[in-house]
């Protein structure tokens, strides 16, 4: 997995900053993290330009498999510097963070270490134009930062924290691992453009099929006609896993099947048209 660590702060000297050479060197065997830099970056404007550099690094993110953003926390928030980045970030054509998982975790001098900073970079990560799916839970928070990590080494000091932070950072893996197959098929909600990985191989799908409708709603009194009723798989469908009332298909993505395979969800199948619908997408 390829991941994007962003810096979020201008300053020369910063604990977050060694935070995340520390994930680099320490989850190495893991994944592949890069590092960006905001520091030197303009101030965002509405009247400007996009820097090249702003583009540049817009494009890498994209093509991340996540990002990890450390954050400061400079008066009960994030740092001006970081702010403005994701502001570049979610202006014009530029909307790199849009479906793509996201691991916050922050260091700072105070005990709290960056949670008030943290809460504020999770809701401005869930804004339209940015539009990132950030862990849930999961919270790294290092505080005093000056006892835990340092800074000439980049090292962490503490053995408990160093688990704890190996704990969430498995966790992240497993979060942006299993949102591919929907990263695959999401739609772009900013720009409303259809998914952008088509034809990039296999996705695997989950499918719910309700057989027997006493069995899944017993003595629901339902009407029968007004509930989706899905069977099972076609015949030839690709299944690589079945249980009762759900199986995941393999589906090949081209451009055509994206086009042609409109995501439903709860689609109802007439009972003499059984054979006509395989399952509803959960994704
Ligand atoms: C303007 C300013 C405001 C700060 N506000 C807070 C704060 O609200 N909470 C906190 O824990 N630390 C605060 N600090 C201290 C930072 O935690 C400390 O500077 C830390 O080293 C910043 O992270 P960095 O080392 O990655 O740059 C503040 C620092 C500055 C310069």
């Amino acid at each position: 997995m390829n991941y994007v660590a962003i810096v979020g702060t201008n300053a020369r000297k910063s604990y977050n900053r060694s935070l995340l050479w520390f994930m680099k060197k320490h989850f190495n065997a893991q994944a592949n993290i890069e590092i960006v830099e905001i520091a030197d970056l303009p101030l965002f404007s509405e009247d400007a330009e996009t820097p090249v550099r702003i583009a540049e690094i817009a494009r890498q993110i994209a093509a991340s498999d996540g990002a990890i953003i450390s954050t400061p926390e400079y008066d009960h928030s994030i740092t001006a510097a970081l702010k403005s980045f994701v502001e570049w970030m979610s202006y014009g054509d530029l909307h790199p963070f849009t479906n793509l998982p996201v691991m916050i975790v922050g260091a700072s001098l105070g005990r709290q270490g960056t949670n008030n900073a943290q809460e504020h970079l999770r809701q401005i990560m869930d804004a339209p134009g940015i539009d990132a799916f950030v862990l849930p839970g999961n919270q790294f928070l290092v505080g005093p930062a000056a006892t835990n990590i340092d800074i000439k080494t980049d090292d962490m000091t503490d053995a408990r924290t160093i688990s704890f932070l190996e704990t969430i950072f498995q966790n992240f893996m497993v979060f942006a691992k299993s949102l591919q197959p929907m990263r695959a098929m999401a739609f772009d909600r900013t720009s409303g453009a259809a998914p952008t990985v088509a034809g990039k191989g296999v996705v695997e799908s989950v499918k719910l099929g309700y057989a027997n409708l006493e069995k899944v709603m017993p003595g629901s009194g339902l009407d029968v006609d007004a509930v989706p009723t899905v069977i099972a798989p076609d015949a030839d469908a690709p299944v690589v896993e079945q249980g009762d009332g759900w199986w995941i298909e393999k589906t090949t993505l081209t451009d055509d099947v994206v086009a042609s395979q409109p995501v439903t969800v709860g689609a109802t199948v007439d009972d003499d048209e059984e054979d006509a619908t395989t399952g509803a997408s959960m994704f």
